[in-house]
């Protein structure tokens, strides 16, 4: 066997074979089955995206409305999920409420017809139904209020808002959070894709594929650098500071919240759309004060590690419209959960098609041969610890 180069963080490094979405980090593309993220912004919605990334081509008129029709009759969830949603802490996390209750979701429907194509479209459905909706139940629980059920006559995106807001959202907010939400379904081999994909090869029922990538994706390196961007400017708190805190960050090595790419080498595509986004949400809700910092902020980026290929990623802007459609902070990596499960679960339905188990390899750095030393003839090592 071919000695692999091992590659920190498996950069570089193929781990599957895909044709669900294609990314070029130099030219700055983003492309879901072919179609550019710019058009299907511009021109489509988050549940058509959805149905394309999943099986492959853009729905007849019939086919999406029946989609819909499915989406809409299964968003409600079982009283037990909202139930125990009760007993969580309200001081914990919603990534962590989100990862029980989409795991919880599979001790209510069967776990593994894996060969049916009915039983996929039935979870694919399920899940992208009721993500939402658990997302906005623990919401209205953890401030001691009684989840409101979904409104039939309301769009997926409209849906959300509402179930979260307990009010019919404005149309051009609710466009706009839909909007959002297909810039972030799908993203190539990211690292909450990777899990669902190693999840998923080993054939366990698709609900703990999905909490398997929801805990992946509220690491503050990945989903839950969008809260984090929000603390960041918050903390910077005016122009005038933007500058000496770059400076103070870059001294000690620290990350830039929202910036830098494993594959973008120039500002993320979705980036540049989020940030029209936001401005049409300030040109009719009112300016949001953190958005001059943020703007700030990138044009110095730009200067001390712009020639690093380090700007702006989907995460920098995309806080400022979710601020401006009135979701709590903590809901933002929620939010992004909730859009990428279509991306999660067409890789999840790629690697059942071909599934071959993922068990890489190491390079082994350890010694051979230790000896058993009896526990008394052990020095402690509690005065050494590092
Ligand atoms: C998402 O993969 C995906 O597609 C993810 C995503 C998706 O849609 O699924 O696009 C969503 O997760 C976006 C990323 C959100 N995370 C952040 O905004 C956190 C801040 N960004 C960094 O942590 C970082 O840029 C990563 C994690 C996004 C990428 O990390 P890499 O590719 O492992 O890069 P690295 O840490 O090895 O850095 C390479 C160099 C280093 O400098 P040197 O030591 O070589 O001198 O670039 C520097 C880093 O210090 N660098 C940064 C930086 N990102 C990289 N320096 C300051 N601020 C940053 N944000």
């Amino acid at each position: 066997m071919t000695a692999y180069e091992y590659r920190a963080g498996l950069e570089g490094v193929p781990a599957t074979q895909s044709s669900i979405s294609f990314v070029d980090g130099q030219k700055g593309i983003l492309e879901y089955r072919g179609i550019a993220i710019e058009e299907l912004a511009a021109k489509s919605t988050f549940l058509e995206t959805t149905y394309l990334l999943i099986w492959g081509e853009l729905p007849s008129r019939e086919e999406l409305s029946a989609f819909e029709n499915e989406i809409q009759y299964h968003r409600r969830v079982k009283y037990r999920i909202r139930d125990m949603m009760k007993c969580f802490p309200e001081s914990g996390h919603p990534m962590d409420a989100l990862q029980a209750s989409a795991a919880a979701l599979g001790l209510f429907y069967s776990r593994r017809d894996l060969e049916n194509p009915a039983y996929i479209r039935e979870t694919v459905v399920r899940l992208v139904a009721k993500i939402p909706t658990m997302v906005a139940a623990f919401q209205l629980i953890r401030k001691g209020n009684d989840p409101v059920q979904p409104n039939d006559g309301l769009s997926y995106a409209e849906n959300f808002l509402y179930m979260l807001n307990e009010k019919k959202p404005d149309p051009l907010a609710a466009r706009i959070l839909d909007i959002s939400l297909t810039l972030h379904a799908e993203h190539t081999i990211n690292a909450s894709t990777f899990s669902a994909m190693v999840t998923a090869s080993a054939l366990t029922d698709p609900y703990a594929v999905v909490a398997s990538a929801v805990g992946t994706l509220a690491g503050p390196l990945h989903g839950g650098a969008n809260e984090e961007v929000i603390t960041m400017l918050e903390a910077i708190g005016s122009v005038e500071n933007v500058r000496p805190y770059l400076e103070d960050r870059l001294e000690r090595k620290a990350k830039i919240m929202g910036f830098g790419h494993r594959v973008y080498k120039v500002k993320d595509p979705r980036a540049i759309i989020l940030q029209d986004l936001a401005e049409q949400l300030f040109e009719k809700f009112g300016r949001d004060k953190y958005y001059d910092i943020a703007t700030e902020l990138e044009r110095a980026v730009e200067e001390k590690l712009g020639n690093k290929g380090i700007y702006p990623n989907v995460d920098f802007y995309s806080g400022l419209v979710y601020r401006k459609l009135g979701i709590p902070l903590d809901l933002f990596t929620p939010v992004f959960a909730i859009a990428r499960v279509p991306g999660w679960l067409a890789h999840w339905k790629e690697q059942l098609a071909e599934n071959r188990i993922f068990r890489p390899t190491q390079i082994y750095t350890g010694v051979h041969d230790a000896p058993y030393i009896p526990i008394e003839e052990r020095r402690s090592s509690m005065t050494t610890m590092e």
